[in-house]
């Protein structure tokens, strides 16, 4: 070893011990004759002082060391005098002055500062991945990734279940996004599939026999980048026989509560046991079926209201099978009509027509360019309801029911963000359950399923499938905190008279289904058990336990919001050779 202890572990009980440190320079200070150097591991930061008289040579070696310079220092470890100890740095009672100083390897001045916490641009960032790495931050949420991972590992290991790993070669697997092709060179013209997630492979190891999987699991989505989706995530992934939708919440809310008192201890769980909302009542309380639970602001339901109310545009959109919905922005009844224009700009982008407004001024009085279109009376019913109080502001959307929960739903997180809704420590778990078992697609004109296409319906639901599929619930759950989701999973279908009813219903022609999934169902006729699980998006996780806004600051080597890896420079066309071994003749778009 180069060194003999950390730069992070040094303290008052050190004093007197030589020892050898190594590491990057991290800020470098000169007074005069003494030289102040801050050396920098993973585990800390330590002082070291040079003394030009009794080690003149080391002194001279520190006075030419730049930042992010490797050195390696011999010394004494000595306590500060009183007034130089430094509270802020846990080694900030004591400094090594240092002998011997040895430059192990000196550094380019990097392109951004690693020991202050700027805004750098994140193209920089990401193209010097291994600098940036070395800040704080990054340390800090790649130390927590960490930890996230291994108290999960070593809570299912006590659990009973074993950590299987399952093909990245593999076929398609019916998560819904685009795959990712790799092109095989011993069977020309085919490809694998990456896979999108190890659904099929995890419900074959129940077959298997296996009881309890999980699996650290890398997934690939070829789909449209965003701050919380990445090409590449990675997936807790759990699959588990013999048991019900209970038994999978019961073991995801158990290990995450023991986790966040372990690992995050400073954060606080907003409610146990973690609510459960149907799929219904999220969209209507909240808009959205990943909803923000720990402040109020919830949607309203006025369509009721609306017929004869006097107001066009809610008489209109109610008509035409629409609704009418509203927020109560509490404590908004200031607002400027810029203000208020912006919030309507806001839910235009998202495709309303508009955002009806009522100003109850803090002094009493009300404003509205619609108050005139209403009987006294309606507008006193939808205050009631709406419990609004001087000093308010009401918001309205009308529109299709897609449009009015998408845009109030978004509407409900930005007026948070605006007021400062939402502390960060608190983690507001919640269930989703009870999801439509299929959509209804009118393009495709054939039902879509809502989870995937080995998702049961629920138990009770399953005598619905001839009469009225509209009306049956999926067995499935989604695990959602602070308005991301977080974990999604189900019971499956383990029967094969009923899969092959869901192929139908879905449209999936039975040749297709068995050139897709033969394997699966041949599988399902050796007694297959009863199954079920869930996957947890464990980047997402640890971006919120983290503070951060985007998953790529919690992942070492992310693609870039373009897809790239603009660090190696990747993808990169390959050498003609290969796609000449590969069978592959390119047929490019025509350079803009
Ligand atoms: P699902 O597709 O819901 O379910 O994915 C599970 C969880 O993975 C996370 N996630 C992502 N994270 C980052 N980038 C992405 N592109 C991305 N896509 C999904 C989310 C999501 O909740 N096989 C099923 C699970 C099951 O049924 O057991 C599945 O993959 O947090
Ligand atoms: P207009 O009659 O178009 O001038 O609209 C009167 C008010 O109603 C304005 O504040 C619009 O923003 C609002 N508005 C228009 N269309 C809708 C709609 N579909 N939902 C809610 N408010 C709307």
């Amino acid at each position: 070893m180069h060194k003999t202890h950390t730069c992070g572990e040094l303290r008052k009980t050190h004093v007197g011990e030589t020892i050898q440190l190594a590491g990057w320079v991290h800020r470098r200070r000169d007074h005069g004759d003494l030289i102040f150097i801050d050396l920098r591991d993973r585990f800390g930061l330590v002082q070291l002082v040079a003394d030009p008289e009794t080690s003149p040579e080391a002194h001279q070696t520190l006075g030419r060391v730049r930042s992010e310079w490797v050195v390696q220092a011999e010394g004494v470890v000595r306590a500060r005098p009183e007034e130089m100890i430094n509270p802020n740095l846990e080694t900030g009672e004591i400094e090594v002055e240092v002998h011997a100083v040895k430059v192990l390897n000196p550094s380019e001045t990097p392109p951004f500062l690693i020991n202050k916490e700027e805004e750098v641009d994140e193209n920089v960032r990401l193209k010097y991945r291994y600098l940036d790495l070395r800040t704080p931050r990054m340390q800090r949420n790649l130390t927590l990734r960490h930890r996230v991972i291994k108290f999960i590992r070593d809570y299912l290991d006590e659990q009973g279940f074993l950590e299987i790993e399952t093909p990245i070669l593999f076929k398609t697997t019916p998560e819904g996004a685009r795959d990712y092709l790799v092109p095989s060179r011993v069977h020309p013209g085919m490809v694998y599939a990456l896979p999108q997630s190890p659904q099929q492979l995890k419900q074959m190891l129940m077959v298997a026999g296996i009881e309890r999987y999980f699996q650290i699991a890398r997934c690939f989505r070829d789909e449209d980048q965003r701050g919380d989706r990445q090409p590449e995530f990675t997936q807790l992934d759990i699959e588990m026989s013999f048991v019900e939708r209970e038994d999978v919440i019961a073991l995801i809310e158990g290990m995450y509560t023991k986790m966040v008192a372990e690992v995050v201890p400073h954060k606080r769980i907003f409610q146990t046991p973690w609510p459960r909302l149907s799929y219904t009542e999220a969209m209507e309380r909240f808009g959205k079926d990943n909803p923000d639970i720990r402040y109020g602001l919830e949607l309203v339901d006025l369509t009721d209201l609306a017929e004869g109310c006097g107001f066009g545009v809610f008489e209109t959109a109610v008509e035409q099978g629409g609704h009418v919905r509203g927020i109560n922005a509490k404590g908004l009844g200031n607002y400027s009509r810029k203000q208020i224009d912006a919030l309507t700009d806001y839910v235009r982008t998202y495709g309303a027509k508009g955002l009806a407004y009522i100003i109850l001024d803090p002094s009493g009085e009300t404003r509205s360019p619609i108050l005139k279109f209403f009987q006294a009376d309606t507008i006193e019913t939808i205050k009631a309801r709406m419990g609004a109080e001087d000093g308010d502001l009401l918001l309205f959307v009308a529109d299709k029911p897609e449009v009015v929960f998408d845009t109030l739903g978004r509407l409900r997180v930005h007026l948070a963000e605006e007021l400062g809704l939402g502390d960060p420590d608190v983690l507001g778990f919640c269930w989703v359950i009870d999801f439509p078992f299929a959509f209804w697609d009118e393009e495709e004109k054939r039902w879509d399923p809502s989870h995937h296409l080995f998702t049961s319906p629920l138990p009770e639901d399953i005598a619905l499938i001839d009469s009225a599929p509209e009306k049956m619930r999926g067995a499935q759950y989604d695990l959602v905190l602070n308005n991301n989701e977080v974990a999604g999973g189900s019971i499956r279908i383990h029967d094969q008279a009923l899969q092959a009813k869901v192929f139908e219903l879905i449209g999936l022609e039975k040749e297709v289904a068995a050139e897709r999934f033969g394997h699966m169902l041949e599988a399902f006729q050796y007694g297959a058990p009863p199954h079920g699980g869930i996957a947890s998006g464990i980047d997402r996780l640890v971006m919120l336990l983290a503070d951060e806004d985007n998953i790529r600051e919690v992942i070492a080597f992310p693609k870039n919001q373009n897809a790239r890896d603009v660090m190696a420079d990747a993808p990169t066309p390959a050498e003609p050779e290969q796609y000449k071994e590969l069978h592959i003749k390119l047929d490019l778009p025509q350079e803009e």
